[in-house]
């Protein structure tokens, strides 16, 4: 029997009330798939870091890696200056442990309302392959020129006789840049996978840039996407420009089957496809590196207003320890969650607030085990 230790980061927020359920669908499956779970709980998040100013340290990440997948709530906390705790311990996992494709499937599951007319299950069904580790991710960027008060100015004109114009008067000078960069094998390798999961679905690949204006980095990206197609003659390419595909997310979506892109834009474009699939609550999210350590996570944030309330959709996240479950091998497990997911919605079971319901996080966490028991 295999048993798998897994690394829990409940996070802020409504983290831990997520997670909780997660782990809760996740032990029900190991009992009825013949595997177990332990959890090992780790308390990095914004509590921790206003405690202490810890983040994650090498210490910690060093013992993550010893592990297959990570399950990860959600972190942020208004009490936090914005960036601190997205950078310090989310990016910084995905970037440490080279978690290079961001999977994040965008499927309306039956039983659920999109907000897109006319359009039903089938309509909305595909992959986004995420670039994770480049782009403007990188975190090379800077400012200058901040700071120069009134004072300082008037007393260089005092003392040096230097006249200013208006606006330099006024900090207008102050500068700041960030570099988007990309590399061949970094685009080549995220490429490939988007590549390879075509060949397991309707071998239909779409490539997202802006080769129009940002033609240096994203005409790099598709030269590179052109390249590696070559290995693949089977499937079908397209392009699109990403202010035109957020078009088509909308009126076309049923065009779509897996979806490349590079980092930026598929932060953008995942947070639409999350809409027209029912909504922030159903959206889930693998940080994938296919040798290393992965993650797996709600794409929604903390949502610090909703924090133990426990009226929070607890799905994206039952439905990312599906994708962590499937990526430890756990095929049939992880299949059987997402149908259970699915018939607790489409038979209307327990639904949270944001689907028309009031049932409660750990109501909806409840359904879902007696459904899959009952599948199963
Ligand atoms: C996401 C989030 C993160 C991102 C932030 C919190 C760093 O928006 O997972 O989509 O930009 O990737
Ligand atoms: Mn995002």
């Amino acid at each position: 029997m295999s048993s798998y230790k897994i690394p829990v980061i409940p996070g802020d927020g409504i983290g831990p009330e997520v997670i909780a359920e997660g782990e809760k669908v996740i032990e029900t499956a190991a009992d009825l798939f013949g595997f177990t779970v332990s959890w090992i709980d780790l308390p990095i998040g914004a509590e921790r870091y206003l405690k202490t100013g810890k983040l994650i340290d090498e210490e910690e990440l060093k013992e993550l890696s010893r592990y297959k997948a990570i399950y990860l709530g959600a972190v942020g906390d208004p009490r936090v200056e914005p960036g601190i705790l997205e950078k310090g311990i989310l990016l910084k996992i995905r970037f440490y442990f080279d978690q290079y494709i961001n999977l994040r499937p965008v499927k309306l599951l039956n039983g659920v309302e999109t907000p897109i007319k006319n359009k039903k299950p089938e309509d909305i069904d595909f992959l986004v392959v995420r670039e994770n580790t480049e782009d403007f991710y990188v975190g090379i960027g800077g400012r200058a020129k901040k700071g120069r008060t009134k004072n300082d100015l008037e007393l260089a004109r005092e003392l040096y006789n230097i006249k200013f114009g208006l606006d330099i008067e006024h900090d207008a000078d102050e500068i700041a840049y960030q570099i988007g960069l990309i590399t061949k094998e970094g685009t080549r390798r995220v490429i490939k996978y988007a590549f390879e999961r075509s060949m397991e679905r309707k071998k239909n690949l779409s490539s997202v840039d802006k080769a129009n204006v940002l033609s240096d980095i994203y005409g790099f990206w598709r030269g590179i996407f052109n390249e590696v197609s070559k290995d693949y003659p089977d499937v079908k390419t397209s392009f699109y420009f990403v202010d035109a595909i957020t078009m088509w997310f909308v009126k076309n979506p049923e065009w779509f089957d897996v979806i490349v892109t590079p980092n930026m834009f598929g932060d953008i474009i995942t947070d639409l496809g999350a809409m027209i699939q029912g909504g922030m609550g159903l959206a889930p999210g693998g940080n994938i590196n296919p040798k290393g350590t992965s993650m797996f996570e709600p794409i929604h944030g903390s949502a610090p207003k909703y924090k133990g309330k426990h009226v929070s959709n607890p799905i994206a996240t039952i439905w990312a320890g599906s994708m962590l479950l499937d990526t430890l091998g756990e095929k049939k497990a992880a299949k059987s969650i997402l149908d259970a997911i699915e018939q607790n919605l489409s038979q209307r079971i327990a639904l949270t607030h944001d689907l028309g319901g009031s049932s409660a996080t750990n109501e909806v966490g409840d359904a879902i085990v007696n459904i899959l028991k009952e599948m199963n």
